[in-house]
């Protein structure tokens, strides 16, 4: 089997590992009561542990099967059965109507983007956080959400959280990055 995006996982697992994201626990009475949730990009999936425990049943996809393999294991020891599969999702389609709330952090496909409309039930949730274009600091445009990137998209639905800040990386060493913090929720 031929593994794609496993580089960053090989050398620097325990860089990795962290706990849910503020953006989550901090808004966490917006969470489904239970369903299917999708976590897009999941990586080693805290997220999807915090969002286990909860009750919620996780679908965590990533390119990274090192990553995958890891994250199943890991919550294997906790007793938690994390459904997670190893997916290109630069444009995957995805069910209709299936998940009950959608995670996507610091990973974008704008194709993808579009594409949760479709999969997200009537009423449930969309949580991102999205590195933003700050002219003059990055390289490359097409990795990073414009301004007014996501608005564009979700611009019909109910925005219960909206904020552009900037965010040190896990590694003190890396200068803090701009980004976009959106909940909305699907009409
Ligand atoms: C910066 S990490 C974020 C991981 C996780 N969402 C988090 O916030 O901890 C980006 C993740 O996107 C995954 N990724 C990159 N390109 C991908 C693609 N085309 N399809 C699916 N996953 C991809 C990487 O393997 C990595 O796990």
């Amino acid at each position: 089997m031929r593994c794609v995006g496993n580089a960053r996982y090989k050398s620097e697992m325990d860089r990795y590992e962290r706990g849910p994201y503020k953006l989550v626990e901090s808004h966490s009475e917006l969470l489904p009561k239970e369903g299917i949730v999708l976590e897009a990009a999941a990586g080693l999936s805290p997220l999807g542990e915090f969002l286990m425990w909860r009750g919620l049943t996780v679908f965590a996809l990533d390119i990274s099967l090192l990553a995958l393999v890891h994250a199943k294991q890991r919550l294997e020891k906790r007793g938690l059965d994390l459904a997670c599969a190893v997916m290109d999702l630069v444009d995957r389609w995805l069910p209709t109507a299936f998940f009950s709330a959608i995670f996507n952090f610091y990973f974008l496909s704008r194709p993808l983007l579009e594409r949760y409309h479709v999969a997200l039930k009537p009423g449930g949730f969309m949580f991102c956080e999205i590195l933003l274009w700050n002219e003059g600091e990055v390289p490359n445009k097409q990795h990073y959400l414009l301004p007014g990137g996501l608005e564009d998209k979700f611009g019909a639905w109910k925005i219960y959280f909206k904020n552009e800040t900037w965010k040190r990386g896990r590694d003190f060493a890396v200068q803090p990055r701009k980004i976009l913090q959106l909940i909305a929720q699907k009409p």
